[in-house]
């Protein structure tokens, strides 16, 4: 994007500059699978023909990702508004330092590889290469470092997807893993194998309270409890498919893998060693906490075995949890959120439960409570619990419109960031009707923020993290079409709502024949914020998209 021209400082408003996320809205092909397209958005089609605006990557190097082609989501996508700045994300990390070896010297590795003689090192994570949470190279690295060093017994319990990746693909990783196993227990006395697994909508990757979900995987894993029991892994999956044909890999039951007496092969025991291999904190903190924590609510942990646990990276750097990280965090030096405050801006974070990351320690880069809580109000709504939703595509979309009403009529706030969830949740539901009710309830929820905004001369960037509801089908070589639960690499809309907008700048757009290094992404946001709320952007971060027209 060319820098130059990028200067233009709004004149300060009224109200607040608001930074509205529709988590998970894509500009797709406008085909039947676009349901965003379909929705009714009579709100974000006034505000997209009146005001400036423009199209936003959010995938591979406009968020820091390895390759173009990662889909971006909201972790890196929020860290990225947040931070202004295009920062290596942690799989990017991880893969550099696999790759110059330095990932193999951390202090906390070697004492994951401490094990004594005849325990186990067990590996918990996502089993995929979405890239959202983890990676099937990561697991990889970790069961050669496991073989190099003489381990003799290594278990993987491991949450199937279907949500970042395509529906039905949990066999493929899994073949790929089981033909490393049989490589090394071709050696005498190995024994490396999958011990148990599940669904991840069923088992331990919870961000929202549903400690059920953790204890059950827990039962599975740590206990060895569970009705579901299989030979191996591979049984499981073809035995629970055929029982259910249509079954997302992300909502297969949680199960045990069992020898020929039913007793469990791998359950986790004191002495053993325990890594999640997944990067991404959200997900991971439940199981961590039930790990580590010695006060402890979530559920009965029954006999907690004492084990030596290690995360992938940190998952919560407010309580340094896990204590053994095999990666430092990613840094976000001064995050907008931080920038601001010591301007002596008041600003608040608003959107539901299932979203609280990606609001706070997401945008932040880090911290997850407020720095000056007389400064900082989060407001988080809780989600509806023990539903799909798909059968509540609304969500808390009314509630956080709102809420939101009442803090910008409130005159205390210079900024706030709002998440919609609706389009990224209900999209990772794979089902098109509840989708497209669910941008209508997002474009009704901006209605009345944006009205507000009018009446108090505020200001409002509306764009989204990544695209999600704009492809819920997707269709294969082989011409095979299915439904997509997955996020999408497409760009995404942001408009800049301006209740004095005269028709004198307008949002940076790439011109014919730049080539995709130009295209704007969210890295640009902070810096555009700045402008919005009348002040100079501080000249580290990625330039402002407002031009002079
Ligand atoms: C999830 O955790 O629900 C998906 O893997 C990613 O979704 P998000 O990045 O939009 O939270
Ligand atoms: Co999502």
């Amino acid at each position: 994007m060319n820098n130059s021209v990028n200067n233009v400082v709004l004149t300060p408003p009224t109200g607040p500059v608001l930074l509205l996320i529709m988590d998970g809205w894509g500009i797709g092909s406008g085909g039947p699978e676009d349901a965003v397209a379909q929705a009714n958005t009579p709100v974000f089609d006034r505000l997209w023909g009146k005001y400036a605006h423009t199209e936003l990557m959010t995938h591979g190097g406009y968020v820091g990702l390895p390759s173009g082609k990662d889909m971006g989501g909201s972790e890196v996508g929020h860290l990225t508004m947040g931070a202004g700045l295009i920062l290596d994300q942690g799989p990017t990390r991880i893969n550099k330092a696999i790759a110059d070896g330095s990932f193999y010297e951390s202090e906390a590795l070697e004492q994951v590889l401490s094990i004594e003689p005849g325990k186990a090192l067990h590996l918990i994570g996502l089993l995929s290469d979405g890239n959202i949470h983890s990676h099937l190279t990561h697991f990889r690295a970790l069961i050669n470092a496991a073989f190099e060093r003489g381990i003799r017994r290594l278990y993987v319990h491991a949450l199937l997807d279907g949500r970042d990746v395509g529906i039905q693909t949990a066999q493929k990783y899994v073949c790929e893993l089981e033909s490393d196993f049989a490589c090394i227990n071709d050696n005498d006395g190995f024994d490396y194998a999958f011990a148990s697994g599940g669904g991840r909508e069923r088992i331990i990757m919870d961000r929202d309270g549903d400690w059920s979900k953790v204890e059950a995987g827990w039962n599975l894993m740590v206990h060895g409890e569970g009705s579901e029991r299989f030979p191996s892994m591979m049984a499981a999956i073809t035995r629970l498919r055929e029982q259910q044909p249509d079954l997302i890999d992300q909502d297969m039951p949680g199960f045990v893998i069992v020898g020929e007496d039913d007793a469990p092969i791998g359950k986790i025991s004191d002495g053993d060693a325990v890594v999640m291999v997944n990067f991404r904190g959200d997900r991971a903190i439940e199981i961590t906490e039930a790990f580590e924590l010695d006060d402890f609510s979530g559920f009965d942990r029954g006999v907690r075995p004492q084990v030596t646990y290690a995360g992938m990276m940190v998952y919560d750097e407010d309580r340094n949890l896990p204590v053994l990280q095999l990666m430092g965090p990613t840094k976000v030096d001064e995050p907008f959120g931080k920038r601001i405050l010591e301007l002596g801006i008041k600003q608040f974070r608003l959107t539901e439960t299932q979203k609280y990351p990606h609001v706070t320690f997401f945008f932040n880069g880090g911290y997850r409570q407020p720095l000056d809580p007389t400064m900082e109000d989060y407001i988080l709504i809780p989600s509806d619990k023990k539903v799909s939703f798909a059968d509540q595509p609304q969500m808390k979309s009314a509630e956080i419109a709102d809420k939101a009403v009442e803090l910008i009529e409130s005159g205390q706030y210079g900024f706030g960031l709002i998440n919609f969830a609706n389009a990224d949740m209900v999209g990772h539901c794979g089902k098109i009707a509840p989708a497209i009710t669910a941008v209508e309830a997002v474009d009704n929820a901006i209605g009345k923020i944006i009205d507000a905004l009018q009446a108090c001369g505020g200001r409002a960037l509306i764009t989204a993290d990544h695209g999600n509801a704009e492809e819920m089908q997707v269709q294969d070589k082989s011409g095979h079409v299915e439904a997509s639960t997955k996020h999408s690499t497409n760009p995404v809309p942001c408009i800049l709502f301006d209740p004095s907008y005269d028709g004198s700048y307008k949002l940076h757009q790439p011109r014919d024949g730049d080539d995709k290094a130009l295209m704007p992404g969210l890295s640009h946001l902070a810096a555009t914020l700045y402008a919005m709320m009348g002040k100079e952007p501080p000249t580290d971060l990625n330039t402002s998209l407002i031009e002079a027209l």
